[in-house]
């Protein structure tokens, strides 16, 4: 599958089948989002891998997962990410989406469905997970196989503002 192919298959799947990600997989996921690019090359970031029952219950009480086998929790890391000198613009959950968005093209490359989830109670997750203070989660990216019909990769034509309307040439318009 060429990028653009992968880009538009994919979409947020909200009705997993409890079958668990490979193993295999899971570690080509984790790669993907090894090698993404961040400000400055800080990497500042940790990823929670919550597969096994007990995490799941813990993840149930702060977001709605969908049932999927795997999640991971994208934490950005306060201490090491790249804050702009001229505005002090902090770009932590930049770095943290690039990373989440890498595993979630990775994932539709190898056959899973995905959703990302910024629908979450950063509190109860931090109590249940024991999330550092000096860490963010950020992101939450539900991985599985999907228990309902695939949306259509030619949706974009309907769900998608026209190019046109995001795109100027030259200056802002
Ligand atoms: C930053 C971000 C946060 C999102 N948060 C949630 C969420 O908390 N729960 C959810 O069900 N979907 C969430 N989504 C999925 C979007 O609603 C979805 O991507 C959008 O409606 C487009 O649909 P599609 O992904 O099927 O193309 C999120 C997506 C992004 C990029």
């Amino acid at each position: 599958m060429g990028f653009l192919e992968i880009a538009k298959k994919r979409y947020s799947c909200r009705n997993f089948l409890p079958n668990p990600v490979e193993k295999e997989k899971l570690n080509q996921i984790l790669e993907a989002a090894r090698v993404a690019p961040t400000g400055a090359n800080k990497q500042p970031y940790k990823l929670l891998v919550v597969q096994e029952t007990e995490g799941q219950e813990k993840l149930k009480k702060a977001a709605k997962t969908y049932g999927a086998p795997l999640s991971i929790i994208v934490c950005g890391d306060h201490s090491k990410v790249w804050v702009r000198p001229f505005d002090q613009k902090n770009i932590l959950d930049i770095d943290a989406s690039i990373v989440t968005d890498h595993m979630m093209l990775q994932a539709t490359e190898l056959g899973l469905d995905s959703v990302w989830i910024c629908y979450f109670n950063p509190i109860v997750l931090r109590e249940e997970f024991n999330i550092p203070a000096g860490y963010e989660a950020i992101n939450i990216l539900a991985i599985g196989y999907s228990a309902e019909e695939a949306q259509s990769p030619d949706r974009h034509e309907k769900t998608r503002r026209p190019l046109q309307e995001m795109v100027c040439y030259e200056e802002f318009k």
